[in-house]
This record gives structure tokens, sequence and C-alpha cells, in this order.
């Protein structure tokens, strides 16, 4: 096992001065703790349970990544002990080539993270694993694929990095060190976590489910890919393919927790007929996210955010018409059956989820999509409540990377699983309990 402090007294390098090699010191040894704890933790165990080794794999990646991150971030603050990092070696100040060559160490890792999920997303699928848990798999690849890594702190650290490779020699090491610090900590906790929440997955899935307890018919959608903006206008073609005849002359969404309105945005980009209904109470908002917060599960965007959104929406204002109100309040302004999609993607907290799609799902009409963000190991309360909304509708749950989706059935099919008999309306190859291109 790795110990990082054992040797770890000052080099004699240049650029490096003291009060950098001691907070250096401090936040490589505190990191050092973690990636211990997340070699002990639950990989062997994981290869234990079900379909352990596909989810190991993912698992160990994730580690490796941040192992990696260290190694680049120790060596470029010359740490002694540390193993030589070869794109790095002939960099002689921080801001020099270490900052791309770190940017590139985050690259490296991201894609091995891609192709290590992507490749366990096969292997669980052809072994007929739970669509949550494949489901939950393929979020790890989509933020790898959406991002150039999958913790916040790292892509934090991506977009700095940008600004010293701009600002050139002679920076500092200790921001670099915090920052690379926080990166390979996040990385190794999610590893650890994941692992384990993987492990329970696996276990609580797989036909044993208690007698009286309900378990979510759910199905993975792979057949789009893995990016939000694919998935949505995958579902919204089917929505619209699935409609009688003539096409409709207007489409009707709505995107409940809106931020940038980036993805309302590509979405009426991609659809000129679709008119959009962009929810979200910014500034208005009468909560602020709590201190003591751990997920990211309840955010709110301040003034600046709506005027970007408003500023980014304006080629399509004929389309788009802003409700800067809180997503149950707005709910009771929309007709009954009006649209053809919801996009959920506010309050991520379960109360909030569960509450959210219980207040949309009247607006949509026979036929219509009600999707969601999140569906992923960080934001446990989307996963809750999608799959209870599942039960208690008796309906099919379809899960696409981090995407949920319900579609509401027509009045003349039977309840159960009739979304699942006409659809999807589009021929994908079905491999165990996922549809794949
Ligand atoms: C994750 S961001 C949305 C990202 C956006 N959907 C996208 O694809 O880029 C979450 C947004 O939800 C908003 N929000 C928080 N609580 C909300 C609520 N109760 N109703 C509607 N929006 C809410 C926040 O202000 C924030 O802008």
């Amino acid at each position: 096992m790795a110990d990082w402090s054992r040797g770890a007294t000052p080099s004699q390098s240049d650029g490096l001065r003291a009060a950098d090699r001691d907070l250096a010191e401090q936040s490589l040894n505190a990191v050092a703790h973690d990636l211990n704890a997340s070699a002990a933790e639950p990989f062997s165990r994981l290869r234990g349970a079900e379909h352990g080794p596909a989810l190991a794999a993912v698992g160990g990646r994730l580690r490796a990544a941040g192992l990696l991150m260290m190694q680049h971030v120790g060596f470029a603050c010359r740490w002694p002990g540390l193993p030589p990092v070869a794109e790095a070696t002939n960099c002689r100040a921080v801001g020099d080539c270490f900052a791309p060559a770190l940017h590139g160490s985050l690259e490296l890792s991201g894609a091995r993270l891609r192709s290590a999920a992507r490749g366990a997303v096969r292997r669980l699928c052809a072994a007929g694993a739970d669509a949550t848990l494949v489901a939950l798999v393929a979020g790890i690849e989509a933020s790898a694929t959406f991002y150039p890594s999958v913790t916040t702190e790292c892509i934090s650290l991506g977009s700095n990095l940008q600004r010293l490779s701009e600002i050139g020699g002679g920076v500092r090491c200790s921001p670099l060190v915090d920052l690379g610090a926080h990166c390979s900590r996040s990385l190794f906790n999610m590893a650890r976590m994941s692992a384990a929440a993987l492990r329970e997955f696996s276990i609580a899935m797989p036909g044993k489910v208690r007698a009286g307890e309900a378990r979510a018919d759910a199905v993975f959608v792979g057949a789009w890919g893995s990016r939000r903006i694919d998935i949505l206008s995958g579902l919204l073609d089917a929505v619209v393919s699935s409609r009688p005849a003539p096409p409709p002359r207007r489409l009707r969404a709505a995107e409940v927790g809106v931020f940038q309105a980036n993805t309302s945005v590509a979405l009426m980009s991609r659809f000129p007929s679709l008119h959009m209904l962009l929810v979200d109470p910014y500034h208005l908002h009468t909560q602020t996210a709590p201190d003591d917060q751990l997920l990211e599960e309840f955010y709110v965007s301040p003034r600046e955010v709506f005027d970007a959104a408003v500023n980014w929406t304006r080629p399509y204002r004929s389309r788009a018409a802003f409700m800067l109100q809180e997503s149950v309040e707005a709910s009771r302004w929309v007709e009954p059956g009006s649209l053809d999609l919801v996009f959920i993607d506010g309050d991520h907290r379960y109360e909030s989820v569960a509450r959210d799609m219980e207040a949309w799902w009247p607006a949509l009409r026979e036929g219509g999509a009600l999707a969601g963000h999140d569906f992923v190991l960080t934001f446990p309360g989307v996963v809750r409540a999608a799959t209870e909304f599942a039960v208690q509708h008796e309906i099919q749950l379809f899960i696409a990377p981090e995407v949920w989706f319900f579609v509401k059935a027509g009045a003349e099919a039977a309840p159960r699983g009739a979304a699942a008999g006409g659809w999807p309306p589009v021929t994908f190859r079905r491999a165990g309990n996922c549809y794949l291109a």
C-alpha cells in the first residue's frame, strides 16, 4: 500500500517555497490517507458480489484516476519518492508544462474510466443484470464523457489548469497541490462510495425481493448514447413518431430547473417546432441551500445565471417563455394533457423530486414523456423517487445514462407495461434488460 509520507522531506527543487512545502506536505499526506482507505475498502468484497468483476473494474478505474492525479501533482511540486511521470520530466516550473501534463492526466484517466464503464455496461446487459444497476454504471460513463473528469473537484481543477497554463512559468506550487489534492481525494472517495453503492444494488436487485416488496419494472436505454441532449432528442423524436398522423405543427415541452438554459437551447435548435416553458425561480426562490449540505442536491441559481439564460435564449425568443416560479406552483398554470415532454432537473432532494413528478405528470398528453436528470449514484433521492414512481403508477421505468423517463400510456392501453408494448417505437437491439443501438 502506498505510503506517501515516508521520506517526504522537502526537496531542494527550484521554485518551491517553504510555505508551499508545508501546505503541500499536509495536503498530500491527507490524500494518502484516503488513498489507503479506498484500497482497503470494498473492492475485494465487490468482486464477490453478483456481477462483481465488471463493477470492480469501474471502481478500480476511479481509484487509479486519483492515483495518477496524485502522482502528477506530487511530481509537479518535486515531491520526493514519487515515481516519475513521463510527460512531465522536463518541466521546470509549475506553470510551464506541468499544467498541460496535469490536464493530460485528467483526460487520460477520464478516457480509461469511460472505456471501463462502457465495457461493464455491455457485460451487465449481456448477463441480464437489473436495468437500475446498468444505468448507474452508465451514469459514470456519461459524466466521464460530458466532462474531462467525473467529480466537481476535478472539473474545477481542469478549468483552473487552463488558466495556469496561460499564466506560464513562475506559478507557485501550493494552489496546484491544493486543487490536485482535492481532485485526487474526490476520486478516491467516489471510488469507495460507488463500490459500496454498486455492491448494495447488485445484492438488492436480482430477484431477491422479499414477499410484498414491489420492484420497478425497469429497462435501460443505451441506444441514444451518453449525452443528455442526444438522449432527450431521441426521446422527443420517439414521442413525435408515436403521435397520430399528421405530425403536430407545434411541440410543447417544459424544463424544470433551467440554470443557463443550455439544454433547452440545444433542444430548440434541433427541433424547429419546439416551444419551451422554462421554469426556475432563480434569485426569487424563497429557499437557499443549507450550509451543512453534503451532496449538491439543492442549489439555487443567482440573478447572473438568469441573465445568462435570457441572453442565451435570445435567438429563440418567440419559442421560449420563462416562468420565474418554483416547480409545483408553476405546474398549476399548465393545462393538463398539453405537453409532449417535461424534463425535471430542479431540486434533487428525494421529497422534491417525488413531488415534482406527481405535479407534472398530469400536464403530459397521452404518449408524452416525463423525464428527468441525474439518475446517478451521487443523487440517491432521484434514484429512489423514480423507482417508487414506477411502482406506484404501475408503469415502466426507462433509464438512459443519467436520464430517467416514463411514457404516458394512451387511454385505450392497459396501464402496466403498456408503454413497453409499443415502445420504444423505433427498432433497437434488445440485450437482457437493455435496449442498445
Ligand atoms: C442542475 S441545475 C439545472 C441544469 C439544467 N437543467 C441544464 O440542463 O443545464 C438546477 C436548477 O434548478 C433550479 N431550482 C432549484 N429549486 C427549484 C424548484 N423548486 N423549481 C424549479 N427550479 C428549481 C436552480 O435554480 C437551478 O438553476
